[in-house]
């Protein structure tokens, strides 16, 4: 149980104030039809609430609560604070932000606040206040919505001063920070505080053929964490507000771009949360395991625990050049991936398609014919009554992994804020590419911070650990010698956490563990390719794969030998290795291989730790598994839209949606889901 409710969440954004009082009766009407039991409401109303400096309002607001509270529906209160009145734009224009160019924004749009204006932190933290004490004993109040999808980056002076002011506190000294930051390069010695400003078009950062790059990397590392904190302070200024007057009040905010929202360190932020949010809002035609990778990232960021899937569109979206409807049955089978990952509430942006401005034609629950008799209130209605009846069963689940891919926020931003050897190395590119390995052969991964504990994974990931974080390498010798398997690969193990570089030879401190030595990185065009040649060591068969992206020239201090270059002036040399380490063992791989290599790898290493596949599936069927009270839940989800033929094992199972057992091989319809069922958890997942 996630302590929220007996069964999954089902609801969503609910925006009352863009209607007149008569249609909210009707929406009532609608929602029990629908069943839904949540509604996230004063998600934009900060300008309705507040006239002015010190009046308030929310008399509204109360009709709205009372008549959610009638209808049994629970509320998420949003604070109402992503988007300021225009008043206070006027009259305290430090709320405004500064774009990198140096642009003074005028007042417009939303998620348009300084994070460090005083006026904003002032009566956002007033509004959190006085919201709690009007509604701390209100029968709806479920939890609390903070802001909404925080982060965006400001440059104004403000935040100067305040980066300023971060710094000290990170360095302590100036001579620190030179060292830190490499300031004897292009002469960039700072003899005052006073003297450092914001990198950004205006100082550090030039575009180089479309890519932004910047002079110092430590500095705009730096800057990405001080921002990320700058929001997390307002964050947490608001939900402190909050439980000074409720103290087990459940906070939350919602985590924006399907999860990997690169401005943000949601690690960071997630220590934060009650429970974890996310918008998810993927195309059409995104490849599923992306947004799986995203819900199993979701799930990692507190260590296993349930999130809540907080924005979906029932149907379309309204951003892109061209929004297409999500097809019959497509926005159930997203709900249950969610659910089958983490998930324990599914939620909608939003409840009432809005009849004017920039969202009137996003997918909603009520679409402008203002009825129950759509397509898209069928299928809505049609999953609440499933959630209904699902009730609690799944609460509580939770997802047994035996291999972790660790994520990282610092090392993303320090990747990509690298000039050289290529821009064309992308962070979520390398990780989604180790994540589909395993996807494709049904294995479950949990997506790990650098602060995880690891003692309990047989197989640890880190796909371009360019940056070692204090104490991490010791880290994963420890796991790797009391028997764990440890897999890196090229562009690691580099740099500190100041992005210095680790003197003495490539992979720095990770060079123990692995046992080489790597002399020189070629990177390579984007047509140019090489390839390893398998030589049959380490389990794995001989046969020859296509690598590209980069390579690099390493040599032995240990390690064995498991495929080797196969062209350019370093073929024949050592391409991919294996070095035992205490009771366990260390892998590298010094290109970005072909997927085949990387399914016969990870086969080979999921083997030889006996590691199960969840379920033996068909193409595009996905399956997980959530176990609860020694049962295990078998999820298949039918992604293709054709029937898919699923064999589930001699067992009759019983399968919680539709009821019925399911048996030997059964054809699982097109956009299918079933949610299968196991008395045991012994097998697989495990
Ligand atoms: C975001 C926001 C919502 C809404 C949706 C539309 O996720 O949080 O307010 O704008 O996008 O897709
Ligand atoms: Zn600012």
């Amino acid at each position: 149980m996630n302590g929220l409710s007996n069964k999954i969440l089902y609801g969503g954004d609910y925006n009352p104030e863009q209607w007149p009082r008569d249609v909210w009766e009707e929406d009532m009407r609608l929602f029990k039809l629908a069943g839904i039991d949540i509604a996230t409401v004063n998600v934009f109303s900060w300008a309705r609430n507040q006239p002015d400096e010190k009046t308030y309002r929310f008399e509204w607001l109360d009709d709205v609560m009372d008549l959610l509270h009638a209808n049994g529906v629970r509320a998420c209160l949003g604070t109402g604070t992503a988007a300021h009145p225009a008043w206070m734009a006027r009259h305290h224009p430090d709320v405004l932000t500064v774009d990198s160019q140096g642009r003074k924004k005028k007042y417009g749009r939303r998620h348009n606040s300084c994070p460090n204006s005083p006026t904003f932190r002032l009566y956002s933290e007033r509004m959190a206040e006085r919201l709690a004490e009007r509604y701390k004993d209100h029968p709806a109040l479920l939890l609390w919505h903070v802001n909404n999808e925080m982060g965006w980056r400001c440059y104004c002076d403000n935040c100067e001063r305040a980066f300023r002011a971060w710094l000290q506190e990170r360095y302590g000294t100036l001579e620190a920070l030179n060292s830190a930051w490499y300031t004897s390069f292009w002469g960039h010695t700072f003899y005052d505080w006073e003297e450092i400003v914001l990198p950004s078009q205006q100082s550090e950062h030039f575009n180089v053929s479309g890519h932004e790059s910047t002079a110092f990397p430590a500095m705009s590392i730096d800057y990405d964490r001080f921002n990320s904190d700058s929001f997390l302070a307002c964050y947490k200024l608001e939900r402190d507000a909050i439980k000074s007057v409720i103290p087990d009040a459940i906070v939350t905010t919602n985590f924006q771009s399907n999860g990997t929202y690169k401005p943000l360190d949601y690690f960071k932020w997630a220590k934060e949360l009650d429970i974890v949010a996310l918008d998810s809002y993927p195309d059409n035609d995104m490849p599923m395991s992306q947004i799986a990778m995203r819900h199993d990232l979701m799930r990692g960021l507190k260590n296993g625990e349930p999130f809540l899937l907080m924005e979906q569109s029932p149907s379309q979206l309204n951003w892109k050049d061209v929004n297409p409807l999500k097809r019959p049955g497509v926005m159930r089978l997203w709900s249950y991936q969610a659910v089958a990952r983490g998930a324990e509430a599914v939620m909608f942006f939003q409840l009432r398609r809005s009849a004017g401005a920039f969202e009137k034609f996003h997918g909603a629950v009520i679409d402008h014919a203002g009825h129950e008799h759509t397509r898209v209130f069928s299928e809505c209605a049609e999953l609440g009554r499933e959630l209904q009846q699902l009730g609690d069963k799944l609460l509580g689940a939770t997802t047994k992994s035996k291999v972790a891919i660790v994520f990282d926020w610092d090392n993303w931003w320090a990747i990509e804020h690298s000039s050289g050897p290529t821009k064309q190395l992308k962070y979520l590119r390398q990780i989604q590419r180790y994540y589909d390995a395993f996807y494709a052969l049904n294995v479950q991964v949990d997506m790990i911070g650098t602060d995880t504990e690891v003692g309990d994974y047989a197989l640890v990931i880190a796909p371009v650990l360019y940056m070692i974080k204090p104490g991490f390498a010791e880290k994963l010798e420890t796991y790797t010698a009391s028997g764990g398997t440890f897999v890196t690969t090229f562009f690691s193990g580099i740099v500190q956490e100041n992005d210095l570089v680790s003197l003495g030879g490539y992979p720095g401190e990770l060079r123990r563990l692995l046992g080489i030595w790597v002399e020189e990185i070629d990177p390579l065009f984007p047509d140019q390719t090489n390839s390893l040649v398998m030589n049959g060591n380490a389990g794995l068969a001989k046969g020859t794969y296509t690598c590209g992206l980069m390579c690099e020239r390493l040599h032995m201090e240990g390690a064995e030998t498991v495929a080797v270059y196969g062209s350019d002036f370093y073929a024949g040399m050592p391409a991919v290795t294996r070095n035992r380490f205490g009771k366990g063992e260390a892998w590298y791989i010094s290109s970005d291989p072909e997927e085949r290599f990387l399914s016969a790898l990870f086969s080979e290493l999921t083997a030889s730790n006996m590691i199960v596949p969840v379920a033996q599936t068909p193409p595009g069927v996905e399956a997980c598994a959530r176990v609860k009270d020694g049962k295990r839940y078998l999820f298949l989800l039918n992604h293709n839209d054709r029937p898919s033929n699923v064999y589930v094992g001699p067992e009759p199972l019983r399968e919680l949606l539709g009821g019925s057992e399911i048996s030997g091989e059964a054809s699982l319809p097109a956009h299918g889901i079933w949610i299968l069922e196991d008395r045991n958890d012994a097998q697989g997942g495990d």
